[in-house]
């Protein structure tokens, strides 16, 4: 399997290096074997209808997507299905009228009253679950809308909410929505710095926030953070008026932070003046932003995408129901956290579209053993459960016999998204925790996509360990070299993975950054940027891939400056950053390494300032610098201290050159560089692993 591993990545970081290759590098693996899906699952699909590709064929486009829309309530139809007049800021169901909010809970009070919406897990085994009807959800939004009114936010407006997994994050998000005001939800796990960068980018006046949490066993204390954050939003000449305070048991405050007076309020107390209030939605524009969802970005800033209401709803309500396969009565589980896109998406908006029981963990799902996701699945009878690479890694390292020992664990559909998955262990997830009955979708997508793009339709195609599948009806993907040319189907070769059209979901740009946004992601391909036709403007998504002569593509990784730690994007330059902010550090490179478990983890290469020695303390402090301004997720596995960075004659640093090192391979062909002999000192010391700290 370590090789297997190994291969993966590997070939991706060929890829990953413009300086010195071409996009379409050669790939070399065997074509893996197809998997049927059960006909258990087939007899009860939500979709089963093959001709959905001859409907979405290109001259149908854009008004196949109509389908998708018709999954929602308008209270106005739209009069135009796409907007192309300024191109790339693609405009879906123009003059359409919809609230998000209405079409995730009010509507579905009529047959699913008394229903659960969501299922809450406390991550204390001793802690009993809590499940939420739609009619509790529908009280509890229609109040926090009613405090959301009172403070005077409006209908535009943006909150940041940086809250850990728990029902009322879903409850504020839902809030927000239902008075058209934009939410931007912050992982929880980030730092209150990282917290404070997206409060000024996104110009919120207020912070939504909790006391404290659970996770591993221990109660964090998570208000500490937004006093971090509103002190460092200051700083940078932002201030946040009001930060409203969740309390994880009402009334028993958990954190040690006190509350700031006149800033800070405790939601608890604010919700008894608005018992059983009522808000009507607001009815916005199918185009008004529903939410922003930062990702790391090449450069240190990161980047907000803002998804749209009415397109970006329709896109996650049909994935929900024909990719996920959710059924009003399944129970359906997705791992990820509601503060990363998957869980905006496939937590949230999409099943809540379709009126699912989804459920929410707390915690960690390795807590207090592997075995706790099986026993929750098993009491809570999840049949659809949704995870990532990562987490299937683990769970098979520390108990490869998975659920073998829970009868009762009996999943219809499984999914995996967020990284490449690699077949061995495709095969574990296939065979053990689906017991051979499930069917896998491995999803293929990004935060900027808002929903899939590349799958299998579950009833509909064969599986094949590895590769997220073909691409969905509507999207037009393909494989493009460097110059622009299509790399045909099973000729082996990777390049850079393109849609060539706009879909519903993706998003509707950088929040106040229009330019970067077309840099980003159209540059690379436009063919002419007058151009008003659709054709011309192919999406680059930033990943590697192959299509195989049946269709299906095989993602191999990202192809910038992003590494892709256990499914998190972290900017290689973010976290150069955070390490130039130690004192005695002249310059930072960051480069992925492969690592069994988390996929890839980032090691840091330095040198120091003259007058400094190296030193465990060194680099002590830089790994706490990365925890701090970023978060714990970033820390980096090794932290090496060498006398210089490899670099070009104009100064570029290499980073190529110490991912090679990093990763046990020859960095090849070194004379060129400006300093050729400091990458024989360093790989001696890496490889070595003289002065490898901080693991
Ligand atoms: O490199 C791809 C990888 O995750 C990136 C997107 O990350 P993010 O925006 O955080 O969204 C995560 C949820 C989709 C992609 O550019 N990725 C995502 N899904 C897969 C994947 N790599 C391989 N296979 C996948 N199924």
């Amino acid at each position: 399997m370590a090789e297997e591993i190994r291969r993966n990545p590997d070939g991706a970081e060929e890829v990953a290096e413009a300086e010195v290759t071409e996009a379409s590098v050669a790939v070399h693996w065997s074509e893996e074997e197809y998997y049927p899906p059960p006909m258990q699952f087939i007899a009860q699909a939500n979709f089963t209808d093959p001709s959905i590709y001859d409907r979405f064929r290109e001259e149908h486009f854009p008004e196949c997507f109509k389908e998708y829309a018709d999954l929602l309530d308008w209270y106005q139809y739209w009069h135009t299905t796409l907007d192309t007049s300024n191109p790339p800021f693609w405009k879906w169901f123009v003059g359409g009228q919809i609230n998000a909010c209405y079409n995730c809970v009010d509507r579905h009070l009529a047959q699913h009253r008394s229903k659960a919406a969501f299922i809450f897990v406390p991550e204390p085994e001793d802690e009993p679950h809590v499940a939420m009807t739609y009619q509790e959800l529908y009280v509890r939004v229609n109040e926090v809308a009613a405090v959301l009114q009172e403070l005077g936010l409006e209908t535009g407006d943006r909150v940041t909410i940086h809250m850990p997994m728990v029902l009322e994050l879903p409850i504020t998000m839902l809030a927000c929505a239902r008075l058209g005001i934009i939410h931007s939800v912050v992982f929880a796990g980030f730092s209150g710095q990282a917290c404070a960068d997206r409060i000024v980018d996104s110009g919120s006046r207020v912070l939504v926030t909790m006391d404290g949490y659970y996770r591993n066993g221990k109660m964090l204390d998570h208000k500490v953070k937004a006093d971090e954050a509103v002190e460092a939003a200051a700083q940078a000449g932002h201030p946040v008026e009001r930060v409203l305070v969740w309390r994880r048991y009402p009334r028993q405050y958990q954190s040690q932070a006190p509350m700031v007076e006149g800033r800070d309020l405790f939601m608890d107390e604010l919700l008894q003046r608005h018992r059983g209030a009522r808000v009507e939605p607001v009815k916005m524009p199918a185009e008004a932003p529903l939410f922003l969802m930062y990702t790391s970005g090449t450069t240190g800033k990161p980047k907000g995408h803002q998804h749209s209401t009415g397109g970006y709803l329709a896109y996650t309500a049909w994935t929900s129901k024909m990719i996920q396969d959710i059924h009003p009565e399944d129970v359906y589980w997705c791992m990820a956290d509601i503060g990363w896109i998957t869980g905006h998406s496939y937590i949230v908006y999409g099943p809540l579209a379709v009126a699912a029981t989804s459920v929410i963990y707390e915690g960690v799902p390795t807590y207090p053993d592997a075995g706790r996701p099986w026993r929750i699945a098993e009491e809570l009878g999840v049949n659809i459960f949704h995870t990532s690479p990562t987490a299937i890694r683990m769970l098979r390292k520390a108990d490869p016999d998975g659920p073998k020992n829970h009868p009762n664990v009996q999943f219809k559909h499984m999914t995996t998204v967020g990284e490449p998955i690699e077949p061995e262990v495709w095969r574990w997830y296939y065979h053990v925790v689906g017991k051979g009955k499930a069917v896998i979708v491995d999803t293929w997508w990004q935060t900027e996509t808002g929903g899939f793009l590349c799958t299998t339709i579950p009833a509909i195609h064969n599986m094949k360990p590895g590769s997220a599948g073909p691409a969905l009806p509507g999207i037009y993907a393909a494989i493009f070299d460097d110059e622009g040319n299509e790399i045909p189907a099973g000729s082996g070769r990777a390049g850079n993975i393109v849609i060539r059209n706009p879909w519903p979901g993706i998003t509707q740009g950088i929040w106040g950054d229009p330019e970067r946004f077309i840099q980003t992601y159209y540059a690379r391909y436009n063919r002419d940027p007058n151009s008003k036709d659709w054709r011309d403007w192919p999406y680059f998504a930033g990943d590697a891939a192959t299509l195989a002569a049946d269709g299906y593509f095989r993602i191999l990784g990202r192809v910038d400056d992003v590494i892709n730690v256990a499914g998190h994007r972290l900017g290689t330059k973010e976290l150069e950053s955070a390490v130039l902010t130690v004192e005695e550090v002249a310059e930072a490179a960051v480069v992925p390494r492969v690592d069994e478990l988390k996929g890839r983890v980032p090691d840091v290469y330095v040198s120091l300032k003259p007058g400094y020695t190296p030193s465990p303390e060194i680099q002590q402090k830089i790994v706490a610098a990365v925890e701090e301004i970023i978060s714990k997720i970033a820390r980096p596995r090794h932290v090496y201290i060498v006398p210089d960075l490899p670099k070009t004659r104009s100064g570029k640093i290499m980073r190529r050159v110490l991912a090679a090192i990093s990763n046990g391979q020859d960095p090849g062909d070194v004379t060129t560089l400006a300093n050729p002999e400091v990458v024989d000192t360093i790989r001696r010391m890496v490889q070595g692993e003289e002065l490898a700290g901080a693991s």
